[in-house]
């Protein structure tokens, strides 16, 4: 067994280190780099088809769903067209609104998900576009879907979503290039240098695991606490969704993601200094706001754990642990910070002694309503 395990302790480790080639695959044979385009090769629907869409609808379960919110702010910024996101087990029994205009992008890892089959099959009685974003071939929700957009992330053994998580990014991204290029609202030089930033990716990514060590560190600092919250805002609330997710599923902490220009409605009053605050601050157009919504955390005595790609004094400062990555296009930062969730939500879990690889009540995939 710890030969299938590569040397490591635990699937989910050794998927969170196969990141950079998991995701170096899921780039490979489809960037034309010098044209600004993508090539995708199960997409199977045709640039006039794509370009005619007037909706997109992007549903899934669980971390897939995360993965789903970070498209919206992909394909809504550069394909400019309304993209709604939704829970499969929402979506198939709301009557969704349809038709041959509507395209429907599923995602899941293991494509055999129940509710997200069915959300596939509600979407295409209606007359819609279906294309799906799956890790295995040939499931159930690659074969019904129109096209398909395969991540190359190779099996994912751990229940606990990591590898699958990053290429779904990456997917989404190079869909929203080829959207982007084929509606016209992406021109050459513009894909060109989203292109240029994507094949960067996988050796940032391989930085970002050096921080291995310091978040091992911090999870023994913070491994008693009863509840977390994470913060980020824009494409980085998916990620604190997905940060306290990973933590609940396999450290059985209670965590809570929250966007966080939404804390003051609520989640300020539970701040206390038991009360660890994972706060994603990449240096973006909001990187000041977020800053506030740390200094108001700090300032009532939570104990900041920061997540970020910019050296600030006042950052530093109001923080009790800061997380360090490299820089890239904002539109890729999601991949980066999703990182040091893995880490942190994985060395607490060991720490506390649970079955990291098959968590208590879960399943690796949902195949029954
Ligand atoms: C289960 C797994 C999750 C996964 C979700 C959706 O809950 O434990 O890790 O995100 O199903 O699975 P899918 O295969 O559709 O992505």
């Amino acid at each position: 067994l710890m030969a299938e395990k590569g040397g490591y302790k635990h699937f989910m480790l050794k998927e969170i280190y196969e990141q950079p080639r998991a995701i170096a695959d899921t780039i490979a044979g489809r960037v034309l780099e010098e044209k600004g385009e993508v090539y995708l090769e199960g997409l199977d629907l045709s640039a006039t088809e794509l370009a005619a869409m007037e909706k997109v609808f992007i549903i899934a379960c669980g971390t897939s769903w995360h993965a789903a919110l970070v498209g919206k702010f992909l394909i809504e910024k550069h394909c400019r067209v309304p993209v709604e996101v939704d829970i499969a087990s929402e979506f198939r029994y709301r009557d969704p609104i349809v038709n041959e205009r509507t395209l429907t992008l599923l995602i899941s890892q293991s494509g055999e998900t129940a509710d997200t089959l069915a959300a596939l099959r509600e979407a295409r009685g209606k007359g819609g576009k279906v294309a799906a974003i799956c890790n295995v071939v040939d499931s159930s929700i690659a074969r019904e879907s129109h096209g398909v957009i395969y991540t190359h992330a190779g099996p994912e053994i751990g229940v606990a979503s990591t590898k699958a998580f990053t290429t779904q990014l990456v997917a989404l991204f190079l869909f929203a290039v080829h959207l982007g290029r084929v509606r016209g609202t992406l021109d050459q030089a513009q894909g060109r240098a989203m292109l240029d930033a994507l094949v960067t990716l996988p050796r940032k990514v391989e930085a970002a695991l050096e921080l291995d060590g310091a978040i091992e560190q911090a999870a023994r600092e913070y491994m008693g606490a009863r509840d977390f919250l994470y913060l980020g805002r824009g494409n980085q609330y998916p990620i604190a969704l997905e940060g306290a997710l990973k933590l609940k599923e396999i450290s059985y902490i209670h965590a809570e993601g929250y966007p966080a220009g939404e804390m003051k409605h609520g989640p300020i009053a539970l701040i206390d200094e038991n009360l660890p605050v994972v706060v994603v601050v990449p240096h973006n157009d909001t990187f000041e706001k977020v800053i506030s919504n740390l200094e108001e955390v700090h300032a009532r005595g939570g104990r900041v754990i920061a997540v970020t790609d910019h050296t600030d004094p006042g950052l530093t400062e109001k923080s009790d642990a800061v997380f360090m990555l490299p820089k890239i296009i904002d539109e890729l930062m999601p991949v980066l910070t999703s990182i040091p969730m893995q880490l942190l939500a994985y060395h607490i879990a060991v720490l506390k002694g649970t079955d990291v690889d098959q968590p208590r009540n879960l399943a690796k995939s949902v195949t029954v309503e």
